[in-house]
Order: C-alpha cells, then sequence, then structure tokens
C-alpha cells in the first residue's frame, strides 16, 4: 500500500445514535443506503447498510438479557445476519444453507437469543459476505458487563477499508479472482470510524472497543496519546491485561483496550507502512479532566470458559491450502482448500460428541496469512511454551505457519469454520464441524 492511494481523512462517519433494546423486538432493516466514506464534502457512496446507516446501528444490551431483532431484508438480493463471536443456539447464527433458509428480499426472520458472554462483537451478513459486507452490512454488538469498568468514555471504533474511486463509487469485482488468489479484495482507502465520535478530556479513562470489519485486510494499529492496557480479544477478557504494542487486527478480530488519555490534542488511530505512518482516525481531546485519581487497569470480569480435558482431546490438522504461488492441493476444486477440500460437502471436518475438547493444528501451507474463524464457540491460542493463551473466536496464522488451537465443542449444531479474509471464503476456503 503507497501512502498516496490511500486519501487523507479528518473527519469520523456520522454513526447512528446508539440503540437500547427496551422493547423488543428490534427492527433492523438491511436496505441501500447513501455514505459519506470519503472526506465530508467530497463525494458520497451508494452503498448497504442497516437502518439508513453504515456502519449499521450500535446493538447494546446487557450480559444475560435476550436480544430480539427481526431482520427486514430491503436489499435486492438474498441476505441473513450473522452474530460474530456470540456463543448462542445454532439456529440463530445466521448462516443460509447451513442454519437456516436465505431471507429473500422483502422477507423477514426474527433472531432471538440470550447473550452469554459480555464483550465487544459485531454483526454482519452472512449471505455472498464478500460483497455484502464490502458493500458495509455490518455493525457492532456490545455486550456490557454487569458492572461495567470505571472509564468516562465507552467507545467503538470500527476499522475498515474500501475500493473506491475519486467519484465515491464502490469498484465492482467483488468476486476478482485475482484478488481471491492474493490477500482478497483490498480497498484504496481506510478509515478508524468512532462511535460515539465526541470529544474526551486529558485525563478521562477510555475503553476503546477496536473491531476489523474490512473483509480482507489485515490491520497493524498504533494508537497514540494514550497510556493503558489491552483487556480483552474477541470480547473474552485476558486474565491478565497486556501492553498496548504490536496490534494486529486479522479481519473480524477485536481487542478491548482500557487506557488514560495522556495527549492534550487527539488519540490517533495509525496505520504504520514503511514510508510514512498513515492516520486512520482520531478521537479529539478538548479540556482535562482533574477529578480522576490515577489507577491501575483492572482485568475484567471473565466469561465462562470450560477448561479443555488435555489428556482426552481429540487431535486434528486443518492445513490450509492453494492460492497464488503454491502449488494446489490435488482434489482442491477452488482457489483455496482445507484439507484438500475446496467449500463445503456433506462431510464435516469432525463430529464431535458435546463437551468433547479439540487440539486442532492450524497449519498454513500457503504463501498469504489466514484468519480462521470458528462459529458458536471460542477456542484457546496454545502458546508456542504450550500454554493456553487468549480465548479467541479467529486465529490469525502466518504465511507457511503454524499454531494449534483447543476449543471444548460444547455447543450443539453444525458450525462453519472459515477464513475470515471472505475473498478466500469466496473462493473455497470453509468447512463444518457438527456438534451433537
Ligand atoms: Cu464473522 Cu462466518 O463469520
Ligand atoms: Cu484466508
Amino acid at each position: 500500500m503507497k501512502r498516496r492511494d490511500f486519501l487523507i481523512t479528518t473527519c469520523a462517519a456520522a454513526l447512528a445514535p446508539r440503540i437500547a433494546l427496551a422493547s423488543a423486538p428490534f427492527d433492523l432493516v438491511a436496505q441501500p443506503v447513501i455514505g459519506q466514506i470519503l472526506p465530508e464534502g467530497d463525494p458520497v457512496t451508494e452503498m448497504l447498510g442497516f437502518n439508513g446507516s453504515t456502519p449499521g446501528p450500535v446493538l447494546r444490551a446487557r450480559q444475560g438479557d435476550t436480544f430480539d431483532i427481526r431482520f427486514l431484508n430491503q436489499i435486492d438480493e438474498g441476505s441473513a445476519v450473522h452474530w460474530h463471536g456470540l456463543r448462542i443456539d445454532n439456529a440463530m447464527d445466521g448462516v443460509p444453507g447451513m442454519t437456516q433458509d436465505v431471507i429473500e428480499t422483502g422477507a423477514e426472520f426474527t433472531y432471538s437469543f440470550r447473550a452469554p458472554d459480555a464483550g465487544t462483537f459485531w454483526y454482519h451478513s452472512h449471505n455472498r459476505s464478500w460483497e455484502q459486507v464490502a458493500k458495509g452490512l455490518y455493525g457492532p454488538l456490545i455486550v456490557e458487563e454487569p458492572t461495567p469498568p470505571d472509564v468516562d468514555h465507552d467507545l467503538i471504533v470500527m476499522i475498515d477499508d474500501w475500493r473506491i474511486t475519486e467519484a465515491g463509487a464502490l469498484v465492482d469485482g467483488f468476486e476478482n479472482r485475482h484478488d481471491q488468489a492474493h490477500q482478497g479484495r483490498l480497498g484504496n482507502f481506510a478509515r478508524a470510524l468512532v462511535e460515539p465520535n465526541t470529544p474526551v478530556r486529558r485525563g478521562d479513562r477510555v475503553r476503546l472497543r477496536l473491531i476489523n470489519v474490512a473483509t480482507d485486510r489485515i490491520f497493524p494499529i498504533e494508537l497514540e496519546g494514550i497510556d493503558g492496557k489491552i483487556v480483552a480479544f474477541d470480547g473474552m477478557p485476558l486474565p491478565n491485561p497486556q501492553e498496548v504494542s504490536n496490534l494486529l487486527f486479522a479481519p473480524a478480530q477485536r481487542a478491548d483496550i482500557i487506557a488514560d488519555v495522556t495527549s492534550a490534542d487527539q488519540i490517533a488511530f495509525v496505520f504504520p507502512t514503511r514510508d510514512d505512518p498513515y492516520l486512520l482516525g482520531k478521537i479529539p481531546v478538548e479540556g482535562a479532566n482533574t477529578t480522576r485519581q490515577p489507577s491501575g487497569i483492572p482485568a475484567l470480569p471473565p466469561n465462562e470458559q470450560k477448561q479443555p480435558d488435555l489428556d482426552n482431546a481429540v487431535a486434528l490438522t486443518l492445513t490450509m491450502q492453494g492460492g497464488a504461488m503454491s502449488r494446489p492441493a490435488s482434489t482442491q476444486t477452488d482457489i483455496w482448500a482445507l484439507n484438500g477440500q475446496s467449500g463445503l460437502t456433506d462431510t464435516p471436518l469432525h463430529r464431535f460428541e458435546r463437551g468433547q475438547a479439540a487440539r486442532i493444528r492450524l497449519v498454513n501451507d500457503t504463501r498469504f496469512p489466514h484468519g480462521i474463524h470458528l462459529h458458536g464457540h471460542h477456542f484457546f491460542e496454545v502458546g508456542t511454551d504450550g500454554s493456553l493463551g487468549a480465548f479467541r473466536d479467529t486465529s490469525l496464522v502466518n504465511a507457511g505457519g503454524t499454531r494449534d488451537i483447543v476449543c471444548v465443542f460444547d455447543n450443539p449444531g453444525n458450525w462453519l469454520l472459515h477464513c475470515h479474509m471472505l475473498g478466500h471464503q469466496a473462493a473455497g476456503m470453509k468447512t463444518w464441524v457438527e456438534v451433537s
């Protein structure tokens, strides 16, 4: 990415106001929208969104509450909504052809699920997602802790990129085979969208909920103007908050950061590049908070985490194959494959007995990184020393790299397991597991 390919932006999008789920059901309408992706004053963009905007409204509830959402499809092709990272009933998972029928134009479907975990999640179309998400069909889903941490601002930061012309048109070719064989559809313009877009004060304590909503781009992010800790990955609290450094987000990954504002000027979200860092977005700082007493950053209360029985865990391997500059697996029928298989067949990768633990070796035998996402569960990333690390729903595996994950398959149903680079998913990098 060259710096001149990125247009500089100074203002975050005007995002929809926070929606409280007081009276059910809440209507979530997928429809064509006009977005201001380019800087204010530049041309607008015809996109897709929810309830009049992209990103869609913030869906926010308390842990244990029920989301009752009536989804209405007013775009000109079928759709469905997936609640990314939520460990909910299979029938509510929003995967057409697997957990429900596609919701046709003009039709509706009511999703109803209890939010078991507090944390930062998101929702997005799961039908032809490489195109519908690229066009804007996504939004944040926030589940609050019973006692939220003591912060002055709770801010959502969605990081996205778009392939867009200077006239504001999204560039066609969402199924470009060359893109799919490489890193996917990478945008020429990127931003961090902050919600709500209000100034903070120096000395305030903020919670930043970062979400990579891009279809294919991995974002390294540097944060300026704050001092704090990472407290959660993919919605799940870290027992020991970590230093904020080397933040790297595969598509769909999240991080929660609690930090004190140290700048008198701005909090900046920076994309480091070789020549010149690129400013993705910022939060203005105005005035000072002189009353907050200095204190350490506490860990968030944990969500439920079943300890895996490692001695009896099933051992599996998931090998990523294909793509440009690699020899394809002899049996693959599309650009990408997992264990020699492109796309879904009638046979799952594995049939688990409910509650069974598995250790899955993710082997990346390709020239590209992949972010592997499992539906309906979180899993531990196993560290190089064998210890169980972060509890995530999406794991980034570098080109040529290997990572073990450990998962307790305790949520019954049929669950997708796929690369969240959506162009890779479109071109075969997906499979499924059955839990019964
Ligand atoms: Cu974000 Cu198959 O999902
Ligand atoms: Cu991939």
